[in-house]
């Protein structure tokens, strides 16, 4: 996959474009050659580009004009302008619509270096700032994750082992329990950390806006498309794009979804050009996907482009470990957003946190946590001001086989534990075969045969 920076290098006058082309590329960029304001509009419209350096005094077609054109098309993308020491005033212009900089001939080479290096550097900022803003609301920074527990240890160091490759991952978890977080801290712990990172929600639109979300539409593609928009596929170059709730693709979207993904391009709702694209893709999903190809819901070759790798976020409950350092964690936020004195949770309340089910898991905790701040009434939290209703421990044993139990009770053959850990683990799972058989640590084909063996299946 193609990670060097691309650059489009326009002028009329090939001397030139060819010194200017075995100088940049000799820093490591790729070159991209236009020999005027047309053809590179044209390229634009064809491929990404990550800076554009363009001669403003060109014959038919002025650079001014191609500058307008394609930052109508992409308002993203850096242009340097190239101009005459006499023409100043033209370059003020370009400036005023939007180039970047502006460079005169004859080129001071250490300066263009220096302009090319900063118009990256400005990009990267932009994007960052971008995705700040869409943090705020977030409370966290994405890669603040808490966690000890034996589950979570595990998680993060495969997240740490992972992160670096190019690997597609698909991350399983409860809703509420960090898949958005993990996916986050695979892209920030991967050399795309410097390019964005996209995510969509697959099931929040329908299908034909999903189809024109993701891969972008042409003005006029559809009722409503007044002008041309860039996918996310576009939008994550060079980045990552998260695919939250892929269960939730329709199948002949999934189908669409494969070929971008095998041929790394994709093509905009109503158009024909082909933009190649560079993004690593992660998917999150809380269903069992084996088990939706099996009901001929979701593609299998989909499903195997996705998952070289697979993660599983435990849900809380199975990491009762963790939830004091969360709390704690929460806790800190809270009462300084709330700016309230408050010293810590009463030994009971940590008690009866430490033993709740949490359906909503760390998304469930954390509002918790919010929501006793705000109504605590002294410098410790305790039950009430969480609004919970108190719980006993021992209401809550999840336990397929304990210790306790296996002394306690009569002693059984080898194979009887077997036989009911697996039904007990089966019927803690809801059925779900592929999960009882990650609980159980045994693959799902080992757990169906001994299945049929029960005569179960
Ligand atoms: N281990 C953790 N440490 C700190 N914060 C966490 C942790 N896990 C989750 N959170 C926080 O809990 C909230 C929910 O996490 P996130 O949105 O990643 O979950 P999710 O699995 O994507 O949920 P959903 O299925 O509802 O989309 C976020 O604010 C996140 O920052
Ligand atoms: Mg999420």
């Amino acid at each position: 996959m193609n990670q060097k920076t691309t650059i489009l290098v326009v002028d009329d006058d090939m001397a030139h474009r060819t010194m200017l082309k075995a100088l940049v590329s000799g820093w490591g960029y790729e070159i991209i050659e236009a020999d005027d304001g047309s053809t590179a509009i044209e390229a634009v419209k064809e491929r990404l580009f990550d800076l554009i350096i363009m001669d403003i005094r060109m014959v038919r077609i002025s650079g001014i004009e191609a500058l307008t054109q394609i930052k109508a098309l992409n308002s993203a993308i850096p242009v340097i302008i190239m101009t005459a020491y006499s023409s100043v005033e033209t370059a003020v212009k370009a400036l005023r619509e939007g180039a970047y900089d502006y460079l005169t001939k004859p080129l001071d080479f250490d300066k263009l270096k220096i302009t090319i290096e900063r118009a990256m550097e400005h990009i990267q900022l932009k994007v960052e700032n971008r995705l700040l803003k869409e943090s705020l609301g977030h409370y966290l920074n994405r890669q603040n994750i808490i966690g000890k527990s034996a589950g979570m240890k595990y998680l993060l160091e495969t997240v740490a082992r992972v992160a670096p490759s190019e690997a597609s991952v698909i991350i399983y978890g409860e809703s509420g329990t960090g898949k958005e977080l993990i996916a986050g801290a695979l892209h920030y712990n991967s050399h795309r950390n410097k390019g964005p990172f996209v995510k969509i929600n697959c099931a929040a639109i329908t299908e034909t806006l999903l189809e024109s979300e993701l891969f972008g539409h042409e003005k006029g593609a559809f009722t409503g498309a007044d002008r041309r928009k860039e996918g996310r596929f576009v939008q994550a170059h060079h980045g990552t794009l998260f695919l939250d709730e892929v269960s939730e693709m329709p199948l002949t979207m999934q189908a669409k979804l494969l070929r971008v993904l095998q041929e790394r391009e994709v093509v905009r709702v109503g158009g024909e050009k082909v933009v190649s694209v560079d993004v690593r893709v992660l998917a999150a999903t809380n269903k069992d996907l084996m088990e939706m190809i099996e009901k001929g819901v979701f593609r299998e070759d989909l499903y195997y482009r996705l998952n070289v790798v697979n993660l599983h976020i435990p849900p809380l409950k199975d990491r009762a470990d963790d939830i004091p350092l969360l709390a704690e964690h929460f806790l800190e936020i809270f009462k300084v957003r709330n700016n309230r004195e408050i010293k810590g949770f009463s030994p009971s309340a940590m008690e009866n946190l430490m033993h709740s089910e949490w359906p909503g898991n760390v998304r469930e905790l954390m509002n918790t946590i919010e929501r006793g701040v705000i109504l605590a009434r002294s410098e410790y939290l305790d039950i009430e001001d969480f609004q919970m209703t108190p719980k006993f421990i021992d209401e809550v044993v999840h336990a397929p086989i304990s210790a306790e139990n296996g002394v306690t009770e009569e002693i059984l053959p080898l194979e009887e534990v077997e036989r009911q850990s697996i039904l007990k683990t089966l019927d803690f799972t809801q059925g779900n075969k592929s999960e009882a058989a990650r609980k159980l640590g045994i693959t799902r084909k080992t757990l169906l045969k001994k299945l049929k063996n029960y005569g179960v299946a």
